[in-house]
């Protein structure tokens, strides 16, 4: 689906009316910090991928607008929101686990404010629950309205009511919504939402809707923006990038959308996920090679190394294909690392199949790989399929996928020894006052000894030890 330019004033009013709310709520806080003697505070939860996590930046940055501070503890916080994710099972277990824990907390405390959103509350079965179970949660809202937060908050004041508020759909891509980013010198950018692939196992499609592309020129001045802030590194973000602008009334593809990103001054690094080997074009190939700021590296999720299996998922490529594309990454782009994503156990897997997926997994050498046990569900394809595989089958061949997995990773690692990386530095080590982490332009975490005035710059470290999953360095 493209978003009509005629949108765009509707995206302006929707903004501008949130704006209002938020002056509303503003004044609304002032008043309870003057009776109460302390500021109203937040606890923000983030489950699920860096989209969602993208999604609470923007939260956050509402709440903040509103006058709301951070509460470093959930039970004390005035305001609690969950931004959930559904992908696999056990993420929505979680969810339930800790509503259950806030019953008590709001107990204790009854003017909390209790509200949920995100994927999981895109689903008929979840709103169900919540109506029936957890009636002292006060707002629920999903994927597509969460621009509605400081309206939702501030009806709340007047109702004792929950206050579900769930679109089937996107109405506008509300843009320059106030936003707190993790750091100063690294941010993320959504360059299109949702999915149209429909991967069988998948819920995605299902609760962030349709792919909508954002105008270039609207992420290109966000980029800008940024940069001008002092942000060095930028992660592009689409469920499928590599069908960015497919859709768009101008079409563009995304190694245009690259090639114009990477012209832009003061920006030093430009990362992107997810990319799916079905749409990865040579002419895509070709601008990674081409853009210096592009980084050495692709997220290049698998899930199966078998054909049958992949048919099955509806992942519309072959294992030869994949391997394909490999080949020519790795011929094209110097020292490139790349990582993917596996199931194990999808439907009907035979021990074959996996055996295919280990072959994948040696041929191509993965610097890192995300391993995920199937889980079944509701409303997909696959969840109906026959020949579920049993759970000890399943954990089988997840521990033997990783005794095949974790000594090539170290492998890869083992290659970077000796050589040296420019490293953004992230962090201060939380084991370790005296060490510093960062990645490498090709994603190596590299741990080395350092002041933490360094944490947002580049610097050259020579690799001299392997730990498997990172490396150890000496700055130079
Ligand atoms: N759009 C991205 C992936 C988003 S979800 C892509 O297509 O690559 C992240 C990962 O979760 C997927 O790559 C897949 O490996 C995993 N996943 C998705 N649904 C799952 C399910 N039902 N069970 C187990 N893993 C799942
Ligand atoms: Fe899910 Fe497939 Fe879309 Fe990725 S591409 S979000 S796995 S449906
Ligand atoms: Fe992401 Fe989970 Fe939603 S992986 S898109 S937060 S279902």
């Amino acid at each position: 689906m493209s978003i009509d330019k005629t949108n765009d004033k509707q995206d302006m009013i929707a903004l501008e009316k949130q704006r209002e709310y938020m002056q509303k709520m503003r004044s609304h806080l002032s008043d309870l910090e003057q009776k109460t003697g302390r500021k109203q505070t937040y606890f923000l939860l983030t489950t699920g991928c860096q989209m969602n996590a993208h999604d609470s930046e923007k939260l956050a940055g509402m709440l903040e607008t509103m006058g709301f501070a951070e509460s470093p503890s959930e039970q004390k916080a005035d305001f609690v929101l969950y931004n959930t994710c559904c992908i696999r099972e056990n993420a929505e277990d979680k969810i339930y686990g800790r509503l259950g824990r806030l019953k008590y907390y709001k107990k204790q405390n009854p003017n909390m404010k209790i509200a949920i959103c995100g994927c999981m509350t895109q689903q008929d079965v979840v709103i169900e629950k919540l109506q029936k179970s957890y009636k002292y949660v006060d707002i629920v809202f999903g994927t597509f309205n969460l621009y509605k937060l400081p309206e939702l908050l501030y009806e709340s004041l007047e109702t004792k009511d929950t206050l579900f508020d769930i679109w089937k759909e996107e109405k506008e891509i509300v843009e320059n919504l106030p936003t707190v980013y993790k750091n100063t010198f690294q941010a993320s950018v959504n360059i299109m939402y949702g999915c149209d692939n429909f991967c069988s196992y998948c819920i995605v499609p299902y609760v962030r809707g349709r792919e909508r592309s954002r105008e270039p020129e609207d992420i290109i001045q966000e980029v800008e923006k940024l940069v001008h802030t002092g942000v060095k590194e930028i992660m592009l973000l689409g469920q499928n990038v590599n069908s960015y602008g497919k859709n768009l009334e101008n079409t563009i593809s995304f190694g245009q959308l690259l090639r114009q990103i990477n012209e832009i001054e003061g920006l030093e690094r430009i990362r992107f996920m997810t990319s799916h080997p079905k749409d990865l074009s040579d002419e895509l190939i070709l601008a990674m090679k081409e853009c210096k700021k592009v980084c050495n590296y692709i997220h290049l999720p698998i899930q199966s190394g078998s054909n049958s299996v992949l048919k099955l998922m509806n992942r519309h490529y072959t294992k030869e294909h994949y391997l394909e594309l490999v080949r020519k990454l790795k011929q094209a782009i110097e020292d490139i690392t790349i990582s993917t994503d596996i199931i194990v156990g999808f439907p009907g897997e035979t021990e074959e199949d996996f055996q295919q997926t280990l072959d994948v997994v040696r041929e191509v050498q993965y610097c890192t790989a995300f391993t995920f046990i199937y889980s079944k569900r509701s409303g997909t394809p696959a969840a109906t399929m026959d020949n579920q595989v049993p759970q000890d089958v399943i954990k089988d061949r997840f521990d033997r996928l990783l005794q095949v997995l974790n000594p090539i990773v170290a492998e890869v690692h083992q290659k970077q020894v000796g050589k040296i990386l420019h490293v953004l530095v992230e962090e201060v080590s939380k084991q370790d006052a005296s060490i510093l982490t960062g990645r490498a332009e090709d994603n190596t975490l590299v741990h080395f000894k350092g002041t933490k005035d360094c944490i947002g710059s580049i610097v050259p470290v020579k690799i001299i030890d392997n730990k498997t999953f990172y490396v150890i360095g000496e700055r130079i």
